[in-house]
């Protein structure tokens, strides 16, 4: 495969039942330790987006708070900018929220009101998908400040929970695992 890809996939570790029994946790704290990895997975991700959308990306939207890993090297790398949807009560000024269900209850994410103008495209980044839920709330965020998402990308995608036919826009990940 691919000489980048690998340099990506060597540094994610898998840890068996966390954060609960039964789940298989895919951890990024190697990739970020080395630095040609880090940087493997954002140049993967910018020339997935160049290739698919030019030069028609207005902004990077970063998830609170793994996505914050990626999203300002990966806009950084594309030479835009990033903005943040953050995790509810954390933003200050005028906000709109999405709510989204987690294991157990829900949480909100919200987005400053002046983050994006109506009709500017945006690229979703997170560590990984898996439900979908975060992704999805994501989108309808962006959807309430009228910004048009172009695309949703992951490094890793847990592909058995199925959480890509949650979004309506295209999605890529990098890695997937069952
Ligand atoms: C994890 C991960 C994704 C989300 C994926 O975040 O970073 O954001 O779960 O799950 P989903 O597709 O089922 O919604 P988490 O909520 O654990 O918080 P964190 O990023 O702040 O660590
Ligand atoms: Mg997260």
């Amino acid at each position: 495969a691919e000489p980048e890809l690998q340099l990506v996939a060597q540094r994610i570790r898998s840890f068996p039942d966390f954060p609960i029994p039964g789940v298989l946790f895919r951890d990024i704290s190697p990739l970020l330790k080395d630095p040609d990895s880090f940087r493997a997975s954002i140049r993967l991700l910018a020339s997935h987006l160049k290739s698919t959308h030019g030069g028609k990306i207005d902004y990077i939207a970063g998830l609170d708070s793994r996505g914050f890993l990626f999203g300002p090297s990966l806009a950084q790398e594309l030479g835009l900018g990033c903005v943040l949807i953050r995790k509810r009560g954390k933003l200050p000024g005028p906000t709109v929220s999405a709510s989204y269900a987690l294991e157990y209850g829900k949480a909100e994410l919200e987005i400053q009101k002046d983050a994006l103008e109506p009709g500017q495209k945006v690229v979703v980044v997170d560590d990984l998908l898996a439900t979908g839920g975060t992704m999805r709330a994501a989108c309808e965020l962006l959807g309430q400040l009228q910004a048009e998402v172009v695309e949703c990308v992951s490094l890793v995608e847990l592909t058995s929970l199925k959480g890509r036919e949650k979004l309506s826009v295209p999605f890529f990940s990098l890695l997937q695992y069952e």
